[in-house]
């Protein structure tokens, strides 16, 4: 089938380079000039494990290709899918201006009837907003053929875009009326594997689907940080809690780590553009508000413990920084926790020496010519002159760690990990002292 997918970002490559893996043809169209020649190289903008080998391998099977051509674009193919950014208004809302954009450059180059499928994450009701859009552009341009519309919400995690695209745990169709979903099992029957994954509604509920997947992950995370927070308090141990409530299989062991917040770019403002819809028809989403706060006072839980160990003085401390990126195997560094933490440590007079595998050049984007940041190329030169280390993401690599040199080369021999990655008695024997997230921290003399 020749597919032409508009946006290059993570949802329309990722996209577009699985569905050339199973066979399909796939145009991808971007304005982004740079974008589109580095593509055309089979270089990945971004970095999301095993993108770059299949783009190579399907530009190079000739079922790939890249424009800026619009026109080329919605010529190529009788089905278009719109993945380009919804980033929040000044009011959190989600700015649908680059989803209608895309609309009226299909209703301009189109000389036939279109299936348009909306991958962009939008808020309930644009999928019937797009239809009328199209219709009157159509009408518009004296133009007789009809524009179906349907919504087909990506639920691809950063870091896993490519296992997650190929293997969907589902793939949600929301189309109104009565409408033929025969295309959509065609299209999508190589993910589908051994039993049908599609789960087909009208198009409000698609769309409410995404909203509502984000909020209850971000509220399991906010939930189980509140726990956290709690267990310090009563001198319980959040990883026992965690273990604890997983085993009940209502509850289930995934996605209840508890941490220095979640970040990235859907969690955040995902809640926001759904707090935002809600307003809209006159409800206060009461949860939802608070899973928010939660979040916000949880991305400052590493600072407070570092302020209380140090009694507020921070001024003339080195802090090495292990992770910038919000999460491992990404190098996004999009509502990451470290941003919270870095501005609150520099506001306090203190210098960070950082690492990440992955996100050191978005860190020099993003901070490169901050006079109290040093950006170095190992997590072991990261300790060099370093009072403390802070971890903020959990890399596999950080993971094994060799405790006599962070000993040997920490100032004040502590540690403060927002991800729990360590057994606080190991770093106890190694005479560290450690602040965890939810767990007693250990090795505190009093100073
Ligand atoms: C998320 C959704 O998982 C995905 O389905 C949707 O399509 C887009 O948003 P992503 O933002 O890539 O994906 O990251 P995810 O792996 O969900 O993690 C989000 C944040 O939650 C990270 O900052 C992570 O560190 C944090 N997190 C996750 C926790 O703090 N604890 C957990 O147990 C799990």
């Amino acid at each position: 089938m020749n597919i032409t997918i508009f946006g290059t970002g993570y949802v329309g490559l990722t996209q577009a380079a699985c569905l050339a893996e199973v066979g399909h043809t796939v145009c991808c169209v971007d304005i982004d000039e740079r974008r589109i020649a580095q593509l055309r190289q089979g270089l990945s903008p971004i970095y999301e494990p095993g993108l770059e080998a299949l783009l190579r391998g399907n530009l190079a099977a000739g079922r790939l290709t890249f424009t800026t051509s619009a026109a080329d674009g919605v010529g190529f193919a009788k089905v278009i899918f719109i993945a380009v950014g919804t980033p929040p208004d000044e009011d959190g809302s989600a700015d649908l201006r680059h989803v209608f954009t895309v609309a009226d450059t299909i209703a301009t180059h189109a000389a036939e009837a279109k299936v348009v499928i909306n991958k962009s994450t939008s808020p309930v009701g644009t999928a019937q907003r797009l239809k009328a859009h199209l219709d009157e552009a159509l009408t518009q341009r004296g133009h007789a053929f009809d524009m179906q519309v349907v919504s087909n919400p990506e639920f691809l995690k950063e870091g896993s875009a490519v296992e997650d695209c190929m293997r969907p745990e589902r793939i949600i169709i929301g189309v109104d009326g009565a409408q033929d979903i025969d295309l959509f099992r065609e299209l999508y029957k190589p993910f589908s594997r051994n039993h049908e994954k599609l789960i087909v509604m009208d198009s409000r509920s698609a769309e409410l689907t995404k909203y509502a997947a984000n909020s209850m992950l971000a509220t399991k995370i906010s939930f189980i940080n509140e726990m956290a927070n709690l267990a310090e308090r009563l001198g319980a141990d959040i990883e026992m809690v965690r273990k604890g409530i997983g085993s009940d299989s209502r509850i289930g062991y995934d996605f209840i780590y508890a941490g220095c917040g979640y970040g990235g770019s859907c969690f955040p403002k995902d809640i926001q553009a759904l707090q935002r819809t809600a307003a809209e028809v006159g409800y206060h989403p009461q949860l939802l508000e608070a899973v928010q706060s939660v979040n916000r006072r949880q991305k400052h839980k590493v600072f407070e413990n570092i302020h209380r160990h140090y009694d507020g003085d921070l001024s003339g401390k080195t802090f090495a920084l292990w992770g910038l990126s919000f999460k491992p195997n990404t190098d996004d560094m999009r509502e990451a926790p470290s941003r919270v933490l870095l501005e609150a440590l520099w506001a306090a007079g203190a210098r960070v020496r950082a690492f990440d595998p992955e996100a050191m050049p978005e860190a020099r984007r993003l901070y490169g010519d901050h006079p109290d940041l040093r950006l170095v190329d190992s997590k072991e030169e990261a300790l060099d002159d370093a009072h403390a280390l802070v971890i903020l993401t959990e890399w596999l690599n950080f993971r094994v760690a060799d405790f006599g040199l962070i000993h040997q080369r920490l100032g004040d021999k502590v540690v403060f990990d927002g991800r729990n990655i360590f057994e606080p008695a190991h770093l106890a024997r190694e005479g560290l002292a450690y602040y965890p997230i939810g767990r007693a921290a250990v090795g505190i003399t009093q100073r």
